[in-house]
């Protein structure tokens, strides 16, 4: 291996090179014509901010209050009881991009003038509106959740700044390349400030980036008092800065979100973190069900390039006898690099070759980029130009920036028109027998010689039909390319659920799409990252994403690549993908041990499968993202609040990565609870740290006490009983499984266990749901923990083989302990 090193090196070299000779004069001309057109939007002087001045009258609604102040205008609605919608005005009200559709229920809500202002609640919060425009949300038992200074407006934008606790941690704000709780590197003159602008930072991805690919204004607060979201529908580049208090010159710690433009429009939720996000995914959408497949293991690399070797690395999983659920074309299988295209001469009989790797259960995704190559010679390109619908600059000019397929043009996708033409794209490839799209490089990104690698902020956008520039238009682009895609799949496929992966997006791209992390280095600090960065893209509603298993720029080495898989096990989107600088990387690349330990990890993930596809439902249910932090079923234990070197799957697995060289065990904190190790059963109390095995064959995994883990092998269920110690709170555990067919809107069941504990008796009983048939021949219940004595199925004594019984469907199970 070592002898390859200086090949790599050559090689990257040389693409380096040629990338430098095809791309680099092109990005030169167009970051200079970029700054050019972009000077009126340089300010070369600080904009002082006006207060919105006093208030001056109040008058209720029918769900919330309006208020006027001298210098603006306030309005509160609730949507729920326990969530608000706040608007201050002037300034142009967002576009409902990031909206799913919906209406809401009337509120009762009562409104009282008061010595200092107005309160208006509803049965769950009071909110105090002072004079001077400050707010604060109380809850339901009275406790102050959040405390806002009155807003102010800036120019054409407002800022407006919320007090933190202390002890406040703050999560989200989409994809971040920052400590999980983004208040942690904050300290006593190091305000950090986290930008709200999608971007492709290229190779230079790694800890601290920001921003990055997908910028979302949520986050979620947490406190000793209780938990809160906060969403500002705002699109324009905007940015929250986090001050410590004290020493950087503000008074008290500090959340101030900025933003350039438009009315300050937020909403804001107050209660326990699970009801947050079913108010912040009721508000922009849940995730639909996907594909079960899309749930399997999926291989890419940037450089396949043909069928041939496609076909090859698919007969290398058949041949180690390794799980494949998909395998991704990258834009070396296209024609230069151009959206919608694929080589006829190195994929020379595509339909044949999607049909034979369907026939093997490997499905493929293709990608697709929106830069579409400026050339008359293309079809894409002079339908767009007849359309009228790529960017231009206010005097009409096409705005042309260099990007892979070399100088292109952007569709516009905020105009409906170019939505629909470009959905109609994707036909021919679903014929020819594609099953998923990966939409990429659409922040959209481009080639740039220095500054914003992105198209100038004069572009003029449609904005459906009211005009509007590049500084409203960018952080929703990615996010409806992405809605453009998965209505083509919608209406192309309709007896399909459509699988589409974006690298950008924004608030409500969970209703289109999964993501992945992007282009991260190969290092042990990136897989660190990466835990942090996937739980915060949870908490802002985006449940299903993922990352390049290994990192996508770097070679890393048997260990790191077996530790980064070993926890990509327990994400969503499971997915290998380097670039084409760096070596192939697929689970033999490093040989024995790593390719057993690889197998059985994979087949572990097969088993996991009902359980993962039942959270993937319940993320399309209630808006719970798969991966969860420690504290998401116990918020109130602060010891909780910072771990990012844990996650959970679901409510029942605690998986705890190894993240380090050499690394043979680590520690872990266990939340409140029973906690048994997954891989051989011994049991510890929650609340305390300890120590786990970390072999190479093995990722810390702790199965919540309390719980029941379906598992399937073949056709068999095994349902696995953790039940909680005697001494624990806990005396039920009940567990859900979802089943349908696994792709199409045929029909659903829902089978439902209850676990009950009383004395020696642990009593299982099976409730169910909906039409679908049972899809497994046979049911073994495994129990972990206590001896199995005696077992009867709906009444008939069973026969007992150890911890286990098998036996049919059921409607009680006794068990004796
Ligand atoms: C971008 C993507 C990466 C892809 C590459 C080539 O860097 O993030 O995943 O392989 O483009 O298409």
């Amino acid at each position: 291996m070592a002898g390859l090193k200086p090949l790599w090196l050559g090689l990257k070299f040389i693409l380096q090179a040629l990338w430098f000779l095809r791309y680099s004069p092109y990005a030169l001309w167009y970051s200079w014509r970029r700054d050019q057109r972009d000077r009126p939007y340089r300010s070369a002087t600080a904009i002082a901010p006006t207060p919105v001045g006093k208030g001056l009258g109040a008058s209720h609604s029918d769900r919330g209050v309006q208020i006027d102040f001298e210098q603006a205008s306030l309005e509160l609605v609730f949507l729920t009881p326990d969530f608000v919608r706040v608007t201050w005005q002037p300034g142009r009200l967002p576009l409902p991009y990031a909206l799913a559709d919906r209406d809401w229920p009337a509120v009762a809500t009562e409104l009282e003038e008061r010595a200092k202002g107005w309160r208006i609640s509803s049965p769950d919060l009071t909110i105090n509106v002072g004079w001077d425009g400050g707010i604060a949300i109380a809850d339901r038992s009275g406790q102050l959740i959040r405390q806002e200074r009155p807003p102010q407006r800036r120019g054409e934008g407002w800022q407006h700044s919320a007090r933190l606790r202390d002890e406040e941690c703050l999560y989200g704000l989409g994809e971040r390349a920052a400590a999980f709780n983004l208040r942690a590197p904050v300290a006593p003159g190091q305000p950090k400030t986290y930008g709200f602008w999608n971007y492709d930072p290229g190779n230079i991805y790694q800890p601290g980036t920001d921003p990055m690919y997908i910028s979302i204004p949520v986050y979620l607060g947490l406190h000793r008092a209780g938990s809160y979201l906060v969403f500002y529908e705002n699109t324009f580049r905007g940015e929250l800065t986090l001050a410590h208090g004290g020493a950087d010159h503000s008074p008290e710690p500090s959340a101030t979100a900025t933003f350039e433009a438009g009315a300050l429009r937020y909403y804001l939720a107050v209660g326990a973190p699970p009801l947050l996000l079913e108010r912040y995914t009721q508000l922009t959408g849940r995730p639909p069900l996907p594909p079960r497949w899309t749930l399997g293991y999926q291989q890419s690399h940037w450089g396949y390039r043909t069928e041939a070797n496609l076909r090859q690395e698919v007969q290398t999983f058949q041949a180690h006898d390794l799980p494949l659920a998909a395998v991704h074309l990258d834009i070396d299988c296209q024609v230069n690099h151009r959206a919608f295209t694929l080589d006829p001469q190195r994929f020379p009989a595509f339909p044949q070759f999607t049909a034979e790797l369907a026939a093997a259960g490997v499905r493929v995704v293709a990608i697709n980029n929106p830069g579409i190559q400026h050339n008359r010679h293309s079809n894409l390109f002079l339908e767009g130009q007849i359309l009228d619908a790529f960017c231009t600059y206010a005097d009409g000019d096409l705005v042309v920036a260099p990007v892979w397929p070399g100088r292109s043009v952007f569709p516009d996708f905020t105009n409906p028109v170019v939505r629909d033409w470009w959905s109609r794209q994707f036909a021919y490839l679903l014929q020819a027998g594609v099953a998923g799209f990966w939409n990429d490089m659409n922040e959209p990104a481009a080639f740039v010689a220095w500054g914003d690698p992105t198209l100038p902020l004069a572009t003029q956008h449609c904005l459906e039909g009211r005009g509007g520039d590049h500084r409203e238009a960018h952080n929703v682009y990615g996010l409806l390319e992405t809605r453009s895609a998965f209505e083509s799949l919608r209406r192309h496929r309709p007896q399909m659920r459509p699988f589409v992966v974006t690298r950008s997006g924004w608030a409500g791209m969970q209703r289109y799409a999964w993501t992945w992390t992007g282009d991260i280095v190969s290092t042990w600090e990136a897989l660190r990252q990466t835990v942090a960065t996937l739980l915060g893209l949870g908490l802002s509603g985006v449940a299903f994403c993922g990352s390049d298993i290994g990192g996508f720029l770097g070679n890393p080495g048997g260990e790191l690549y077996l530790r980064w898989f070993q926890m990509a096990t327990f994400t969503v989107f499971y997915r290998t993908h380097s670039a084409i600088s760096v070596g192939h990387r697929a689970p033999w690349t490093y040989g024995e041990p790593y390719l057993g330990i690889l197998r059985r990890i994979l087949r572990l993930r097969e088993q996991l499968m009902p359980y993962l596809y039942t959270l993937a439902w319940e993320a399309s249910d209630r808006g719970y993202p798969p991966v969860r932090p420690l504290f998401w079923l116990n918020p109130s234990d602060a010891t909780l609040w910072n771990r990012e070197d844990a996650f959970c799957l679901g409510d029942a697995l605690l998986v705890c990565p190894v993240l380090g060289q050499g690394l043979r065990s680590r520690p872990c904190d266990l939340p409140p609870g029973d906690w048994y190790n997954f891989w051989d059963d011994t049991r510890s109390s929650g609340g305390q740290t300890v120590e786990l095995a970390a072999p190479l064959e093995q990722i810390p995994l702790l199965v919540r006490g309390g719980s029941i883990l379906p598992l399937a092998e073949g056709d068999t269920l095994t349902l696995h009983l953790y039940p909680p110690s005697p001494d624990s709170q806990r005396s039920a555990a009940g567990q859900r499984l979802y089943s349908d067919a696994g792709e199409g809107y045929g029909d659903w069941r829902i089978d439902h266990w209850h676990l009950n504990q009383q004395g020696q008796t642990l009593t299982l009983t099976w409730q169910s749901q909906g039409d679908y048939a049972f899809p497994y021949g046979q049911v073994t219940l495994h129990l972990h923990g206590p001896a199995l004595g005696q077992a009867w199925v709906d009444g008939q004594t069973a026969a007992v083989d150890g911890q286990t019984i098998t036996c049919q469907t059921f409607e009680q199970v006794r068990l004796q302990i």
